[in-house]
């Protein structure tokens, strides 16, 4: 894979439905401010390219996207594309193709109520649990309707995330590490989790580890989110909890995403946590800063070190006026 900086960084652009496009402009344009060439190649897919001639994401276009360093993604889903298509066709498709198997999704900020900074990390897992796809229907639109939909748990999923989330607590100051999840009810797959949470830990002595039932952690997040330095999670919990911790640590359009692929066996994908948001596209109400700092992050995946802080410490004060002029105030502030 390139990584030379001055070959220029193969990157994929799906800027996708909504605000995607808007929040991805501003992406790019604060990247090219840190002074990074990278060699774009736009995609459009999403549920208008959908709408238009039925593709979602074909195998064709995932072999193209195979062949790039990262792939940059706004935001996909239109409200006149029924539910799951393009959600389990583009974005799980994309996920679980590329073997995207951690989503790594940073906050920071301070807790309504409280008065200090808290700054933490979540850890979802990212290509199992209910999200497989696992169930069926019966019986469809009697009375006697059957539909299950399980969640698929494989030692070696979970062990490579909670692994992934080891290294990542031991490089921290604080090397902290907890695991959500529901293992007083889950009993099988929590038990599985535990297990594996409990094996690896002995790889990572100087890793300091804790356990919360997600219900608790959703109590946690709100009331004492500074207890948490590494959460690792499930994938369903994971995506739940960090809605949760967008709203307690600056809002949706700040929280920014990283579907990695750590082994490296392909390109890795970056996107904000927030959607297409289509009631307010064209507004100029978007926030490009999680676009933005999913951005820092493909550039520090890219071993792009030095622009990803720039882009990182150009978004810590915050900045008002529409998307376009949020984006040009920060690409001053990396440019500078
Ligand atoms: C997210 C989103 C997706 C998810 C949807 C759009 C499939 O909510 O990235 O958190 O559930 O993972
Ligand atoms: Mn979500």
């Amino acid at each position: 894979m390139n990584t030379s900086s001055k070959k220029g960084h193969r990157v994929a652009v799906v800027g996708g439905d909504g605000i995607g496009p808007e929040v991805v402009a501003e992406a790019l344009k604060v990247i090219e401010a840190a002074g990074v060439k990278l060699d774009l190649t736009s995609f459009d897919l999403g549920g208008a390219r959908y709408l238009r001639d039925g593709e979602v994401l074909s195998d064709a276009t995932l072999d193209q996207l195979r062949q790039f360093d990262a792939i940059l993604l706004g935001a996909v889903g239109t409200p006149d594309v029924p539910p799951g298509v393009i959600e389990r066709g583009l974005l799980l498709k994309m996920r679980f193709e590329l073997d995207l198997y951690i989503n790594q999704r940073p906050f920071a900020g301070t807790a309504p109520g409280h008065t200090t900074p808290h700054e933490f990390v979540v850890i979802r897992e990212n290509t199992e649990g209910s999200y497989a796809g696992e169930g069926g229907v019966l019986r469809k639109g009697t009375p006697h309707e059957v539909a299950t939909q399980g969640s698929v748990n494989t030692a070696r999923g979970v062990e490579r995330c909670v692994r992934y989330a080891f290294e990542l607590a031991a490089a921290r100051t604080r090397k902290h590490l907890t695991l959500v999840h529901k293992t007083n009810v889950l009993t099988f797959a929590g038990d599985l989790w535990q297990r594996t949470f409990n094996q690896v830990a002995k790889d990572f002595p100087q890793v300091a580890t804790a356990y919360n039932h997600v219900d608790a952690a959703c109590i946690y997040f709100v009331q004492d989110p500074h207890r948490y330095d590494v959460i690792v999670t499930d994938n369903l919990f994971g995506d739940i909890l960090t809605d949760l911790g967008g709203a307690v640590s600056g809002g949706i359009g700040v929280a920014s995403s990283a579907n990695l692929n750590p082994a490296r066996t392909g390109p890795s994908m970056f996107e904000p946590v927030h959607g297409s948001a289509p009631d307010i596209v064209g507004t100029g109400k978007a926030n490009p800063v999680a676009a933005i700092l999913s951005a820092a992050h493909l550039l520090q995946f890219l071993g792009e070190d030095d622009a990803a802080a720039k882009l990182r410490k150009a978004c810590e004060t915050p900045v008002a006026g529409s998307t376009s002029e949020i984006g040009s105030e920060i690409a001053r502030r990396v440019a500078k």
